[in-house]
């Protein structure tokens, strides 16, 4: 058995995707949020998750937080932390304790349009494709190993909204797809690669096409 803890900071749709899409051999032991007030905190509670809230306002500054998140989270000796919508820029320190074991979803195609308004800069910069990235997460920003990747096309009328509202549909199906990789053991990384030992459930792949 896996035992994976999922960080968020709102709503929670990448985490429900991945609690509903029951992936043999994992246990979710835990959601944690920075914001006690996050939708997706309290969906994990009513499907009778553990939940904890750490509010980072609370702490000095971002190395005091990351701190106390690493002890909370090491609590659930997780063999996986997932960041679904997790809005908070983590220390060195923090990666570093979780190296290999720490996946990221970002709502672009990495290494285009890291950070935020990713749907926007995508808009604005004239892209026919826009998407999603699964990573491995190292202390550079939105960088580090791609597990996989989602494609949906730019259409015409398109507005930040609704383009994101395609990106995610194509992130809820990677996110579990790229979690049962994990799990399965298939994924090796190389360098800034990585590969898997087996033909995968997406070989890192997923296109929508409308
Ligand atoms: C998702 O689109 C995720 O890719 C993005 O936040 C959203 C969270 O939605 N993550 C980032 O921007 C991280 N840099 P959700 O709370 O409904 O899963």
């Amino acid at each position: 058995m896996k035992r994976i803890v999922i960080l968020i900071s709102g709503r929670g749709s990448n985490m429900q995707a991945l609690v509903k899409s029951n992936i043999a051999q994992v246990e979710i032991v835990a959601v944690i949020s920075n914001q006690s007030d996050a939708a997706g905190l309290a969906w994990a509670a009513e499907h009778g998750l553990a939940t904890e809230a750490l509010n980072h306002r609370d702490y000095e500054g971002r190395d005091a937080f990351d701190r106390a998140l690493m002890e909370r989270i090491d609590t659930y000796q997780p063999d996986l932390v997932v960041l679904a919508g997790f809005m908070r820029i983590l220390t060195p320190v923090f990666c570093t304790h979780y190296v290999g074991r720490l996946i990221n979803i970002h709502p672009s195609l990495l290494p285009a349009f890291p950070g935020l308004h990713t749907h926007q800069r995508a808009l604005e910069s004239g892209c026919r494709v826009a998407g999603c990235t699964i990573h491995f997460v190292t202390a550079e920003l939105d960088c580090g190993p791609i597990i996989a990747q989602g494609v949906v096309p730019v259409l015409d009328g398109d507005t930040a909204e609704i383009l994101a509202q395609r990106v995610l549909r194509i992130e809820h199906q990677l996110l579990p797809q790229a979690v049962a990789d994990f799990v399965a053991g298939n994924l090796v990384i190389q360098g800034n690669r990585v590969n898997r030992l087996e033909a995968g459930i997406t070989d890192g792949l997923v296109c929508l096409k409308n």
